[in-house]
């Protein structure tokens, strides 16, 4: 007999749009009816999702990268169902589990120089935790953030995001946060010679837009925080377990931080999780003496479920070598995007590393798609990049996602466990795509022209 949700999920199948225009994120609704996004997604099964149609999706969104070891990951499923089955006493508080205990000394196996670990219920929290913990152990107040840098929007994170849109209408916003633009060291520098500065909070690649680090930019800055005496938290909540190619981005400029940020895959996409390994004397500054125990802390973060997810994850990474596949395809795809950048004007640049991969787009060198492509970025920047994630969606069944605010990026994060034959689907797709933008008119054209149309309503603010 089906259980009470499975007859909920049979029974009101199709209402969660209307349920959301009603109760939820109204404008939510509005993008993806006005893109054309709108599924009745049924089941999820590894790099692929599957609507009430029948058709198979190929998710390069993969949650926003929490879905690393693939959706659904039967021995991540498995691990769960041990906690459920076997009712385990979580969260007794005046206690410490033996999970938390096992996760916590898998991770630190992975992060060499870092020697505690702090869990969190989401990337926010291990960030607001992270900063915390460098103000204590410090005694300084100032954050050094990156320009288009991304930690979260909780209030402390939303103080060291850069993007105004995020922190526009919030404030105030939390005081002694200073941007400075990622890849400038000079400048870096600058921000932390008053020797104030608590922490550098960076991504080793940044997110929203997929920046790269110049090879320099990450040894040189941990070196400048090491001179003026400021933590460098590594933001590895995206970059982290094994995306980028390594198991921590850092890896790649064989930086050591003293704070390495995590969530997302920790927990296969399955539970809220987030944590913070940090270096002991950082820690134990902040938990200095037994009244201090609970300073920092949250009810459900160490729960029996992220904890067992956490330790199945991390042994799938391991068993199936998903970081080399991160390594190997991850290069393979990007070296083709290159290959196809020297056919195709509008396609400027190939950004990434691993399974975090960017198409950045730009204009072209054609006097007819000059004027298209005007007309496009004088509409709302950025606008292009819809008419290649739309029709890769619509036509070939590949979620993707535009990587930033008015910026021409288009970017695949994809789950870790990708085969050949899905690059060979995204790459054929992609071609297909962006080889039709080339034509200067056609549907995709049109698509763009409706677009832009929104654009247009919405700052005129009649939409
Ligand atoms: C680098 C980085 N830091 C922090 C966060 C925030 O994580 P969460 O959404 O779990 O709060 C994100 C989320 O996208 C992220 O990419």
């Amino acid at each position: 007999m089906a259980g009470f949700i499975q007859e909920l999920l049979e029974k009101r199948a199709g209402e969660q749009f209307p349920l959301h225009e009603a109760h939820l994120n109204t404008q939510m609704v509005r993008v993806l009816r006005t893109i054309g996004f709108e599924r009745n997604y049924v089941e999820a099964r590894e790099q692929y999702l599957f609507d009430a149609a029948g058709d198979r999706y190929l998710d390069l969104l993969a949650g926003f990268g929490a879905f690393a070891v693939g959706r659904n990951h039967p021995k991540v499923v498995a691990a769960l169902r041990e906690v459920l089955d076997a009712d385990l006493p979580s969260l007794v508080q005046m206690d410490v589990s033996l999970l938390s205990g096992l996760l916590a000394e898998e991770v630190l196996a992975t992060t060499p120089g870092l020697d505690k670990v702090f869990f969190a219920n989401s990337g926010a929290e291990a960030v607001e935790a992270a900063l915390k913990f460098a103000r204590y152990a410090t005694r300084r107040s100032g954050v050094v953030y990156c320009d288009r840098g991304y930690h979260g929007l909780t209030f402390g994170a939303l103080s060291a995001n850069g993007d105004d849109i995020f922190q526009d209408g919030f404030g105030p916003l939390l005081p002694g946060f200073a941007r400075v633009p990622f890849n400038d060291l000079e400048a870096l520098e600058r921000a932390l010679a008053g020797r104030d500065v608590a922490a550098f909070v960076v991504e080793p690649i940044q997110g929203h837009g997929v920046f790269m680090p110049d090879a320099d930019y990450l040894p040189e800055a941990a070196r400048l925080c090491r001179k003026y005496g400021t933590l460098f938290i590594a933001d590895e909540i995206q970059t982290g377990l094994g995306r980028t190619g390594k198991m921590w981005a850092v890896e790649h400029w064989g930086v050591e931080p003293d704070m390495i940020t995590m969530a997302k895959a920790l927990s296969g996409g399955f539970v809220p999780v987030g944590a913070v390994a940090l270096r002991k004397d950082a820690f134990d500054a902040v938990f200095s003496n037994m009244v201090r125990a609970p300073v920092h802390g949250s009810t459900f973060a160490k729960n029996n479920l992220a904890m067992a997810a956490g330790l199945a994850t991390l042994r799938v990474l391991r068993e199936e070598d998903l970081v080399g596949n991160a390594a190997r395809l991850g290069e393979s795809i990007l070296q083709r995007f290159r290959d196809m950048a020297t056919e195709f004007e509008f396609l400027h640049e190939v950004r990434g590393k691993g399974m975090m991969q960017a198409l950045v787009f730009g204009p072209p060198k054609s006097t007819k798609l000059k004027i298209s492509w005007k007309l496009l970025e004088a509409a709302q920047p950025g606008l292009y990049c819809q008419m290649i994630t739309i029709p890769l969606f619509k036509k070939h069944r590949i979620l993707s996602q535009t990587a930033g605010h008015g910026i021409n990026v288009v970017k695949f994060l994809p789950p870790l466990t990708l085969t050949e034959s899905d690059a060979d689907w995204l790459l054929g797709s992609v071609r297909e795509v962006v080889a039709d933008t080339h034509r200067g008119t056609g549907a995709v054209w049109d698509l763009g022209k409706t677009l832009a149309g929104h654009a247009l309503k919405i700052r005129g603010g009649r939409s």
